[in-house]
């Protein structure tokens, strides 16, 4: 793995693809024994938390539905602070089990602004499910449920995190260097 520059930034290599894809496959396992025969939804958060979400549904080995919904709280490398839903929910959510899926869980706003919404349709229940959680940032809610890494407050792209949009499409995590 090579540094890689984005916005005259360099960002160094941080959790492997091979460990990213390890982990996804125990929290798929575990999400499995837990949800098995109670058709979960899943919902994922777009934009970042595609490449999670696609690779932990494969890993889910029981009958499930995912469904999509996009927020906007992020501008650049620091949090706006307000959650700006862009594309609601349209599946029947009604007494069912949910777990959304996030690629990472910050300030705690995101979700926080999630779980509200969610409330008003009613699931039986509703767990969060993230592939990284920055414990020292949370000033909102409560520890995601399941995690994939927690990682120091730093800022990370690759695997669904941008940087102004860019950067979403690396297989593995990257952080930003630090100055020498
Ligand atoms: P929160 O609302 O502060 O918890 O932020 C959650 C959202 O901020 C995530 O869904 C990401 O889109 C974005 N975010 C937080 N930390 C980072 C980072 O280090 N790199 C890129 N995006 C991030
Ligand atoms: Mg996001």
């Amino acid at each position: 793995m090579n540094q890689v520059t984005y916005q005259g930034l360099t960002f160094v290599p941080y959790i492997t693809a091979e460990r990213i894809q390890a982990r996804i496959a125990e929290l798929g396992r575990q999400l499995t024994d837990e949800y098995r025969g109670r058709n979960p939804l899943f919902i994922c958060v777009l934009n970042g938390a595609f490449p999670f979400a696609a690779d932990l549904f494969r890993q889910i080995e029981t009958d499930a539905e995912i469904t999509f919904v996009r927020l906007k709280s992020y501008e650049g490398m620091s949090s706006t602070g307000t959650v700006k839903q862009v594309m609601g929910l349209t599946e029947e959510i009604k007494d069912r089990p949910v777990i959304i899926i996030e690629d990472i869980v910050d300030t705690g706003r995101t979700i926080q602004g999630m779980l509200e919404y969610l409330k008003g349709f009613s699931p039986a229940s509703v767990k969060v499910a993230t592939l990284l959680f920055k414990p020292e940032s949370l000033v909102c809610g409560s520890d995601p449920d399941y995690v994939g890494f927690s990682i120091p407050s730093k800022f990370i792209i690759g695997f669904g995190l941008d940087i102004d949009g860019m950067a979403r499409n690396l297989p593995a995590i990257y952080v930003l260097k630090e100055e020498e």
